[in-house]
């Protein structure tokens, strides 16, 4: 029987696509995925540093651990901590869980089955958080099983920005790009496995410029994106997390001119206030977000905007959270994640004298997230009664229900006679109700309600 391997991801996208890999490699030395955790021979925590309490979970997850991999014996499972914590605090986990047997950056998960294997043997403590030479992409073998309808591919890693408050550039490194050659032969391989959908991923996507197929002038996001929109098959694509300072001309001018790029962005702002956004170093005004937005909206209309907003960060007073709300109303956003600061080891922003107490932090983020939820059960709300193309991609909770997105990403759940025969196929719905995370519609070619009455009664039915 093959070896069990279990994998929680935590935290973003990145994670999620990273876990795949690791299982795809995992899997040239005989493991396969499960899901369910007491069957693992190897369990692996996929780790989030963005933020305090997603770091906090990975030692209450560590501290269950702790028994079966601690009473040993045949059973206890290989512990082993991955993703952006591991990177971060890797001798730091050693010394408080010493459970734990592996720890991998994300830079280096391509040697996982030779870390394993050592573990297996006997070594404790294995550590490898290098930044390495090569690139863990040209060592990982091709992607596994498919990712369904809907799947992910990461083209560029790390960030150069250094933004006062992130650990994005200290844990996944400096910024780099896939060559571009790779990224559409990985598309290629998606769509054959059943992707009708891509997100492009990466911390700092837009900033995206890797080596052109055959040489030649580096390609920018907006070129890879007009390329991908060329490959049969592919009906949609979608790319995130974009940086205002990296949104360029010819970027924006796809938005309006590839009909596979979804009408839909997710491009952070963190803060309106323009001392504010200074004191981060997003190196760009509120203004300037204001502007940028209006040229999207010029090249594409309806495009749905999406954002992250931090309360509370060093130095941010009434006014300044008062300019957030300001630039919120302006733009109106379709959805939006928004956080408390939270101080992360090593950035400037930690070491600031002018830190923001908790209650204030608390008090501006129901504020925000009020007007945000009220925006977005608007935009939701304006959706009713609008004939949308749905990708379905995964079955709902009820029985019969099939559950997709739309173009601007809403999540949409229908009830219909064959929910498989329209898994990964993208069908119009007539959206009929509206809630303040998804939708709900009705195929738009479905048979009329009382169709099944003319069809002759079943067997074993009393006929009326
Ligand atoms: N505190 C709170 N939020 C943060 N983010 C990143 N770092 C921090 C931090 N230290 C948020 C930003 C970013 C998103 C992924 O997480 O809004 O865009
Ligand atoms: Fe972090 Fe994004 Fe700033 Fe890079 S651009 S440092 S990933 S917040």
């Amino acid at each position: 029987m093959a070896k069990r391997l279990f994998i929680k991801s935590y935290g973003c996208q990145m994670n999620v696509y990273d876990a795949g890999r690791m299982a795809d490699v995992m899997a040239v030395h005989g493991y396969a995925r499960t899901d369910c955790a007491d069957e693992a021979r190897v369990t692996v925590l996929n780790t989030c540093h963005i933020r305090e309490k997603a770091a906090e979970k990975l030692f209450s997850d560590l501290g269950r651990l702790r028994r079966p991999a601690r009473n040993g014996g045949e059973n206890a499972p290989i512990v082993v901590v991955a993703g952006c914590v591991a990177q971060a605090e890797g001798a730091e986990i050693m010394r408080r869980a010493p459970w734990v047997d592996v720890v991998v950056g994300p830079q280096t998960y391509h040697r996982l089955p030779e870390l394993v294997r050592r573990a297996e043997a006997g070594e404790r403590g294995l550590l490898d958080i290098d930044f390495p030479l090569e690139s863990k992409f040209d060592r990982l073998p091709e992607e596994g099983a498919g990712q369904g309808p809907a799947a992910f591919l990461t083209i560029q890693e790390g960030c150069d920005k250094f933004c006062s408050f992130c650990v994005v550039p200290y844990t996944r490194g400096a910024e780099h790009s896939r060559p571009a050659a790779a990224v559409l032969v990985e598309a290629r391989r998606l769509i054959e496995r059943g992707a009708r959908e891509i997100t492009l991923l990466g911390q700092n996507v837009n900033a995206y410029h890797g080596e052109a197929p055959g040489g030649g002038a580096e390609w920018g996001l907006g070129r890879l994106i007009r390329a991908l929109a060329d490959l049969p098959g592919l009906a949609r694509i979608r790319y995130t997390t974009s940086h205002p300072r990296d949104m360029g001309g010819d970027l924006i001018a796809a938005h309006g001119e590839v009909p596979a790029l979804m009408p839909c962005l997710h491009l952070p702002v963190q803060s309106g206030s323009d001392r504010v956004l200074a004191a981060m170093g997003r190196r760009h005004t509120a203004a300037d977000y204001v502007d940028l937005v209006a040229r999207l909206r010029a090249a594409r209309p309806d495009l749905a905007l999406s954002s992250d907003f931090i309360v509370g960060h060093p130095g941010e007073d009434e006014t300044d959270f008062e300019a957030t709300m300001a630039l919120v109303r302006t733009v109106g956003f379709a959805q939006a994640y928004s956080f408390k600061y939270s101080p992360r080891p090593g950035t400037p922003a930690s070491a600031a004298e002018d830190q923001v107490g908790d209650a204030a932090k608390a008090d501006r983020l129901a504020r925000l997230q009020d007007l945000l939820n009220a925006q977005q059960r608007e935009f939701n709300r304006l959706t009713v009664g609008r004939t949308v193309p749905v990708l379905f991609d995964r079955r709902g909770r009820k029985p019969r229900q099939l559950a997709g997105r739309t173009p601007a990403m809403q999540a949409v759940h229908v009830t219909c006679e064959d929910p498989d025969s329209l898994m990964g196929e993208i069908r119009d719905v007539v959206v009929t109700e509206a809630y303040a995370n998804s939708l709900r519609g009705e195929l738009a070619d479905a048979p009329p309600p009382f169709a099944g009455a003319r069809r002759a009664p079943r067997a074993g039915r009393a006929a009326a």
